[in-house]
């Protein structure tokens, strides 16, 4: 069973909360979906040590505990000043990994202090899900709160590991995700569209597979790299456009080519120039399409755009496909992944939707029907003889 943050009794989380988040994004939106919980602990007294990671960084190494040699781009130091920003208190930037001291400073700090460590991942343990660090990790707190849903597809030490050490909550932003998520994949109303695009199909089977077997879509609305590689497969010549290779991409894909409930673009966009030869986005007749079925949908689920976004040529069909779902009021619509929400954010189109998920492969892996161990981990209770040392 989870605990959820949002239930808990004010005794149970008074104390110091290890808050697990995610600022692996290039603008604020993953920050400003957390507000809500950090502030939720601060109005409880709590003090709160927040971890995070940022992108895969390879090559630096820790020096007395200080990470070294790292871009500088991978710290966290800009975030604890811009989340002191969001919270309007001063959040404290701990620039090294020396446990022993950042347990002292945390447990003399005022009540409601607000930590923030480094990038977890310049530590070895992190994505090894490492016992011995998420129990380092435990020592720094009473309990453990996981608020990123975005990496709770990632079996790590702050997000596996270390709710075998602490009491452990789901934070408020991933109670939302889990309600919003199975919402679209569990108990879905009908009818269900779906709707893939992006560059890559392979990032998708797994969804597409899900909703295929399981029977929940009623409509497959396809784009971009899917849709290319099944117009392939139905003997369109794509040209030079991006489509699937690989052969065990392909055989997801090609069930599509002759599936009814499959829509790929009757009509699409060329480049021009040098992208002459290569499909930029869906045509007219697509949209009109697209958007006849999402106006009968019950549960639209929005997956990558439909074009070639970075040019704005080429967003007419995501953008008219955004404006169909806003239309749709009785529909309950999800999106999610970073390239979809920041494309909607810039053309405020984000708010046409019912839920936005934080996630990108965590949302893709939810859609797909799969465990995640992040929230898997939550429904395990602590084991008492493993509670860290004092
Ligand atoms: C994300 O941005 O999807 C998460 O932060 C996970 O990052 P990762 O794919 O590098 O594990």
């Amino acid at each position: 069973m989870i605990h959820y943050l949002s239930k808990a009794s004010r005794k149970a989380i008074a104390g110091t909360a290890l808050l697990r988040l995610d600022f692996n994004t290039e603008d604020d939106w993953r920050m400003l979906a957390v507000i809500p919980t950090i502030l939720f602990l601060l109005k409880n007294d709590c003090r709160i040590v927040i971890v995070s990671h940022r992108g895969r960084p390879e090559g630096g190494s820790l020096n007395d505990g200080v990470p070294a040699g790292f871009p500088a781009a991978l710290h966290l130091k800009n975030d604890a000043a811009e989340l002191s920003k969001l919270i309007k208190k001063p959040v404290i930037f701990i620039r090294h990994f020396r446990f022993a001291e950042i347990k002292k400073e945390v447990a003399t700090s005022p009540k409601g202090s607000v930590f923030l460590l480094d990038n977890l991942r310049f530590l070895p343990g992190e994505e090894k899900n490492d016992p011995a660090l998420a129990r380092q990790l435990a020592s720094l707190a009473d309990y453990y709160v996981n608020d990123a849903f975005a990496v709770s597809h990632r079996a790590n030490a702050s997000v596996a590991a270390v709710t075998k050490f602490l009491e452990s909550y789901a934070g408020l932003e991933l109670e939302k995700e889990i309600a919003g998520l199975s919402r679209a994949v569990v108990t879905p109303n009908h009818p269900v569209v779906l709707i893939l695009g992006g560059a890559k199909a392979s990032d998708k089977l797994g969804v597409i597979k899900h909703f295929r077997s399981s029977g929940k879509a009623d409509h497959f609305l396809l784009g971009g790299g899917s849709a290319n590689s099944v117009l392939t497969l139905r003997g369109f010549d794509v040209k030079d456009s991006l489509r699937e290779s690989d052969p065990k991409t392909l055989a997801v894909l090609t069930p599509l080519a002759t599936d009814k409930k499959v829509v790929v673009p009757t009509d699409v966009v060329w480049g021009v120039g040098s992208d002459k030869k290569k499909i930029l986005d869906i045509g007219p007749k697509a949209i009109r399409r697209f958007s006849e079925a999402i106006a009968a949908a019950r549960t639209i689920i929005w997956s990558g755009p439909l074009g070639f976004i970075e040019r704005k040529e080429y967003t007419k069909g995501s953008i008219a496909v955004a404006r169909a779902i806003g239309r749709n009021r009785k529909a309950f619509s999800l999106t999610g992944g970073g390239e979809t929400v920041m494309f909607l954010k810039k053309y405020k189109l984000d708010k046409q939707f019912s839920f936005i998920s934080t996630g990108g492969g965590a949302m893709l892996d939810f859609l797909a029907g799969e465990k995640l161990p992040g929230i898997e981990a939550l429904k395990r209770v602590k084991s008492k003889q493993t509670k860290p040392k004092q």
